[in-house]
């Protein structure tokens, strides 16, 4: 049954706000628009005039972003019997970072204009000021990227603390601890999601480089002999991940990194890259560790950080297979690659076509008339689905408005309850995609809805 003849207050047709119609060059800015606009991300601290590079996440965007990390919780720890969670602290002594290396190497070229006084990454502006054009520049020197602070009332060289620059230096510190209290044995990996901090010279681009930002990273421990093996393991279970929640074929790739642009303690890269629309950029990195930051680590702390192999009597020091993804950049790519505009009925609607899992929610319930008769069921039917998806409740306006409305925060399915569903028990079911519409029993709603959500 087309949109319009639904037994509804208003046309499919009807829309919010005018939309252009979709062209991709001002993409961008239209999902920075969007975002503000209908509550996925804010400015932090915007009633102060903002905090730069800091961003707060809405209401639709902590479901997105709790949805990003939920869908790598399931593919890396849930689903598979050999990765383990862990949740290590954000706050760390010096001497975890003297030994990972982060002290001496986490750094970038920083520069100065020698004309506007601005400061730059050199690596990043092909020797040409972003401000004024200049081309004249201080001698680039290392500035280290993590944020230092003190924990506790002295502010002395004793009581100096870091903010993690990645998650991954807390999977490698309790690798002892995990060996032990999981009985897991190599290959095996732990996993983390968690806030890391890097003070970035040009945090830039909305939320893909930041100050204060999500990883999802995994620690993958392996006999040195068989890196290889899982390093390829890896590059295709992450790549896979992300076809798997509609990002398309055309906007992913993998590159593998050149031997000078390899991190100190990497013996092979690959980086999953998006097509961001100022062109391929990281999403996530895989790499091979070998056994640098166990062996580190263990120098340095004086205890032993390595697998004794009963099987083989053997004992060694395990490499390490590291998928190590950025949260909240990947929401950002989600986001770039659902984001829509086609026509309905004859007019522009902006439509999000993220996958069901990451969508903010999953199901709206739309009464069609404010009418206090049709309330009743209709909070039935929201109480029914609420355990079992995310769920949205609006009632302001008429039905094709409330249909935009969810369109373009992705909800996948509107469910309306209207003057039949008194009489027949049923709802209609909408879709975002094709606007397609069925009634389905209210007694099998949410079977219904869950059939849908796995068939995505
Ligand atoms: N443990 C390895 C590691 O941290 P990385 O390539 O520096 O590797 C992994 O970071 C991922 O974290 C990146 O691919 C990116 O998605 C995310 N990331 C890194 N810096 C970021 C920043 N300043 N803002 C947002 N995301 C960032």
């Amino acid at each position: 049954m087309p949109d319009e003849e639904v037994t509804t207050g208003a046309p499919e047709t009807e829309s919010d706000e005018p939309n252009g119609t979709g062209s991709g060059s001002d993409l961008m800015e239209k999902v920075v628009g969007l975002c503000k606009r209908r509550g996925f991300i804010f400015q932090s601290a915007e009633i102060y005039g903002g905090f730069r590079s800091t961003y707060d996440y809405g209401p639709l965007g902590v479901n997105l972003l709790r949805n990003v990390k939920n869908a790598w919780w399931e593919a890396m720890v849930q689903r598979r019997d050999d990765v383990v969670g862990l949740d290590a602290a954000v706050l760390s002594p010096p001497a975890v970072w003297q030994a990972s290396g982060h002290l001496s190497n986490f750094t970038d070229p920083l520069v100065d204009c020698r004309k506007c006084h601005q400061r730059w990454r050199q690596d990043k502006i092909d020797g040409v000021c972003p401000n004024c054009g200049s081309t004249g520049f201080t001698e680039a020197r290392a500035f280290n990227l993590m944020f230092k602070t003190h924990a506790g009332p002295l502010e002395d060289e004793g009581a100096v603390a870091y903010l993690r620059p990645e998650t991954a230096q807390g999977m490698f510190t309790n690798f002892v601890n995990v060996l032990q209290t999981t009985r897991k044995k190599p290959p095996f990996g732990i996993a983390q999601v968690g806030k890391s901090f890097r003070n970035e010279i040009t945090p830039q681009n909305f939320v893909f480089r930041t100050r204060e930002f999500e990883q999802m990273e995994m620690e993958y421990f392996v006999p040195p002999a068989d890196a290889q093996h899982w390093f390829e393991y890896w590059l295709a279970e992450r790549f896979n991940w992300y076809l798997g929640l509609g990002i398309p074929e055309d906007k992913i790739r993998l590159r593998h990194h050149d031997a000078d642009e390899l991190s100190h303690y990497s013996a092979g890269t690959a980086d999953v890259e998006f097509l961001f629309p100022w062109g391929w950029d990281e999403l996530e990195g895989i790499a091979n560790r070998t056994d640098f930051d166990l062996s580190a680590h263990a120098a340095a702390s004086g205890e032993k950080l390595d697998y004794f192999d009963p099987t083989t009597n053997e004992r060694y020091t395990p490499y390490v297979i590291e998928p190590a993804a950025g949260a909240t950049r990947t929401m950002m790519a989600f986001l770039l690659a659902a984001f829509d505009e086609d026509e309905v009925g004859g007019e522009a609607r902006t439509v999000l076509r993220l996958h069901p899992k990451l969508a903010p929610y999953q199901v709206a319930v739309l009464p069609l008339s404010k009418k206090d008769t049709l309330e009743p069921l209709a909070r039935q039917v929201l109480h029914s689905l609420q355990p079992h998806f995310m769920c949205d409740y609006d009632v302001t306006q008429g039905i094709g408005k409330r249909y935009r409305r969810q369109d373009e925060v992705g909800t996948p399915w509107c469910v309306t309850v209207d003057f039949d569903s008194l009489e027949d028990g049923g709802v209609t079911v909408r879709d975002r995609d094709t606007t397609a519409q069925v009634r389905v029993p209210i007694d099998g709603l949410v079977a219904e809805l869950q059939r849908r959500v796995s068939a995505a």
